[in-house]
């Protein structure tokens, strides 16, 4: 069969696929371009014997991961030799193959196994699918006939670990490669400097891993709260780690052989305590422990990031090296005499451009050795230096920005990307940092948003998930939150746009746990949870439900609307529906007949604010959520606080609501969540007041806290005031102290 020919798209429906020879399992993650199946099977022998062509000895060893091949014996075909007619073969394309430059090709069929590819990344994706395949059948040793066609969407597949937050041994960084290789990843970012602990051997300056990598608190949390002191190696308690420059080769060389670039981040300005805590003439003060930031204005600043980068360079090959750059605290360089008078003398209005100055100095620096530099999306702050790549994290502005100039960009938006946000309901997971990010979400990602133009568009290199190990203390903790959403993003970078499906990914997921189990990977199982969103009409005045679930059939879910149980008796959710009116709904995922997960349990209120204009006496402050309407919009917020319906406030709370016309005034309510770790608490109080004429109003009740705030979970409570006599009222004025002076936040202004 040409090639040409197997280029019509099978739809892999989800479920496995029955070949004449039995059954043979080809949901692929990610999703090839083209399966092209046909009746027949091949057995692949334990001790492999493959004709290769000259240039991809080396790659074909990859075999030997495959579950069932033992021993791969090569038989080298010479340059210009045709390619034999059988065997296993791995053969370098020719123009008549008609095989695009980035794609692998792999037919299977009575004559053998025929792998063709142009070059060693595409040959060894193709290898991969092969591994895959191996571990998605019952018996690896047997294979269906099929045509396979495959190429990706995006170059750049990256995927990152900070080993600073908690360091990681090297042998469960190769793991996490061989995970990454299976899914077609092939970048490797490697946070190796943070505040909370150096990583790299650097043979110059030997204090950075003699004690700015080790630490008197195992546990992040627990050192963040306690000092933030580094300890030298081998005291009493000292706890860190680092690799030396051997193993970082080793590294490289292990991830190079599997496909995958290794990019290694060296921090600066910001996140650099432990630098400074050993090299304080670094810093503005030149005290340890008085900042995190470099001082720029000091020459020996950039001589000593240079004599740096020349060791870093040395160990890593990759053409992209990643300096950090983000979250400085400028008002340093403000208040410093070197800083201030660099500033005067290079002409830099700002502190954001002597940043830039920083990162320009390390631009120019890199491309001198042949490389090319990355950032966070804040090295744009003050210009972007000419010949930087940005990674956007902070949302996709950043990238849209850069992109639409000309720069190239790497998508990492924190809504989307960060694998340190809560999984699913954080009532029932581990502590985290904070966020919300099902596998939906990830899955639903576009690298390429609608704002970037479209002869821009070739600027978006690819995708990255990021693992920040603040709250991730453990290597099997690291499994827990990397997949299977890493799983999810490998076809959000490999699979084109149109060929996407939600349905169908969670289809083929559900065959890859096992294989991540035979990857002994801790991975996170998919829950029994139910989750749901409300999405009120304000021109139907009713409220559309759906409910969701992490395993395959919402069928399974029985709810009810009159606050009761829910049981085998209740309603089986099929889909979406209506409710006109105010409920409760208990939800709950149900399994041979027994209620096998927790209780979902959600109020609908359709209230009389809806609809209604709020004043805000005090202003909300960085999440406005739905602005002036948010309160009032008859839509509750969700699970987390950047969903666009929660409202934040750093002030007291102080609105009125007015009704309109005087009305009957029996109840009202105010949602709150907390979350301690990122600083969002419960009012002390909530005050509520009438009045007639919005100018004088009579206090009719409070409502006092009861909540905890050292409980680190995420809680919500819906603060209710019950009015003992029904008053008539025009306006409501609602007040909630804010003790904690951290974050208020609140979704809606509930009136009965
Ligand atoms: C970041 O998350 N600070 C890049």
């Amino acid at each position: 069969m040409r090639l040409s020919q197997s280029l019509s798209m099978l739809l892999l429906a989800g479920a496995s696929i029955l070949s004449a020879q039995g059954q043979n399992n080809f949901d692929i993650i990610p999703k090839p371009s083209s399966i092209t199946l046909a009746t027949g099977a091949y057995h692949i022998p334990a001790d492999l014997q493959v004709i290769v062509s000259t240039d991809f000895q080396e790659a074909t060893q990859l075999l030997t991961e495959h579950p069932a091949i033992q021993s791969v014996s090569l038989e080298i075909l010479k340059k210009n030799k045709k390619t034999p007619k059988e065997g296993f073969r791995i053969i370098k394309a020719v123009e008549g193959d008609n095989l695009s430059k980035n794609a692998y090709s792999i037919q299977i069929d009575e004559t053998g196994l025929l792998l063709k590819a142009w070059d060693t990344p595409q040959l060894i994706n193709g290898i991969y699918t092969l591994i895959q395949l191996g571990y998605l059948q019952a018996d690896p040793s047997n294979i269906a006939f099929v045509t396979i066609v495959d190429e990706p969407r995006f170059a750049y597949r990256g995927l990152h670990l900070d080993v600073s937050r908690h360091f990681m041994p090297l042998s469960f960084v190769k793991k996490y490669i061989d995970v990454m290789a299976i899914y077609k990843f092939n970048n490797f970012h490697w946070h190796l400097t943070d505040g909370a602990g150096w990583r790299l051997e650097i043979k110059k300056y030997p204090e950075l891993t003699q004690k700015a990598a080790w630490r008197t608190h195992t546990h992040w949390k627990d050192w963040w709260n306690n000092g933030r002191q580094y300890v030298a190696q081998g005291s009493p308690n000292a706890s860190g780690g680092y690799y030396t420059q051997d193993e970082a080769r080793e590294l490289v060389h292990y991830a190079a052989q599997r496909g995958i670039n290794v990019i290694p981040e060296i921090e600066m300005p910001g996140h650099s305590e432990e630098v400074l805590a050993v090299y304080p003439e670094l810093s503005c003060s030149g005290k340890p422990y008085s900042q995190g930031e470099f001082c720029i204005g000091n020459e020996k600043t950039f001589e000593f990031l240079k004599n740096v980068l020349d060791e870093v360079l040395t160990i890593f090959p990759s053409q992209y090296i990643h300096i950090g750059g983000d979250e400085a605290e400028k008002k340093h360089w403000a208040a410093c005499p070197k800083d201030q008078a660099l500033m005067q003398k290079e002409g830099l209005k700002s502190v954001d451009e002597l940043q830039s100055y920083a990162i320009k100095q390390m631009d120019v620096y890199l491309q001198s050795k042949g490389r090319k530099l990355i950032g966070w999306d804040e090295i744009l702050q003050g210009g972007l230096t000419e010949g930087a790549t940005v990674m956007s994290w902070r949302g996709e502005e950043g990238g849209i920005n850069a992109a639409n100039a000309g720069h190239d960009v790497i998508m990492t938006p924190s809504s989307h990307l960060y694998f340190d946000s809560y999984q699913t309901d954080p009532r029932t997971q581990p502590e985290a940092i904070g966020g919300y990010l099902t596998l939906d979400k990830v899955y639903s990602y576009n690298p390429i948003p609608a704002a970037i133009q479209e002869d821009k568009a070739k600027h978006i290199l690819g995708a990255q998930a990021n693992i920040w190990t603040e709250y991730v203390p453990t290597t099997e903790h690291v499994e827990y939150m990397v997949f299977p959403r890493a799983l999810a993003l490998s076809e959000v970078n490999w699979t084109k746009k149109e060929a996407k499906n939600w349905i169908d990914f969670h289809g083929r997921l559900q065959s890859h746990y096992k294989l991540l189990q035979d990857l002994n990977l801790n991975y996170y199982r998919p829950s029994f949870n139910v989750a749901y969103t409300a999405t009120y009409d304000i021109d139907k005045n009713t409220n559309k439900i759906t409910l969701s679930t992490e395993q395959r059939d919402s069928s399974q879910i029985r709810y009810t609307i009159d606050g009761s149980s829910p049981s085998i008796q209740s309603t089986p959710y099929t889909g979406p529906f209506e409710l006109s009116s105010t409920g409760h709904i208990n939800a709950a995922y149900f399994q041979d007949s027994i209620k096998i997960g927790p209780t979902l349990s959600f109020d609908i209120d359709i209230h009389r604010a809806i609809g209604k204009k709020v004043t805000y006496n005090t202003a909300w402050s960085g999440y406005p959520a739905q602005g002036d309407s948010t309160l009032t919009n008859g839509i509750m917020g969700g699970l987390s606080y950047h969903d666009g319906q929660w409202q934040g406030f750093t002030s007291p709370i102080d609105v009125v609501v007015d009704l309109e016309r005087r009305e009957e005034v029996h109840q009202v309510a105010m949602n709150f969540m907390q979350m301690i770790g990122p600083g969002v608490y419960m009012p002390g109080e909530m005050e509520v007041l009438l009045s007639d004429n919005g100018r004088t109003f009579r206090k009719v009740g409070t409502v006092v806290n009861d909540i905890s705030d050292q409980d680190p979970k995420l809680i919500f409570k819906r603060f209710e005031l019950k009015l003992n006599k029904v008053q008539q009222a025009r306006y409501i004025k609602i007040k909630a102290s804010n003790p904690k002076k951290g974050y208020l936040f609140t979704d809606e202004i509930i009136v009965y």
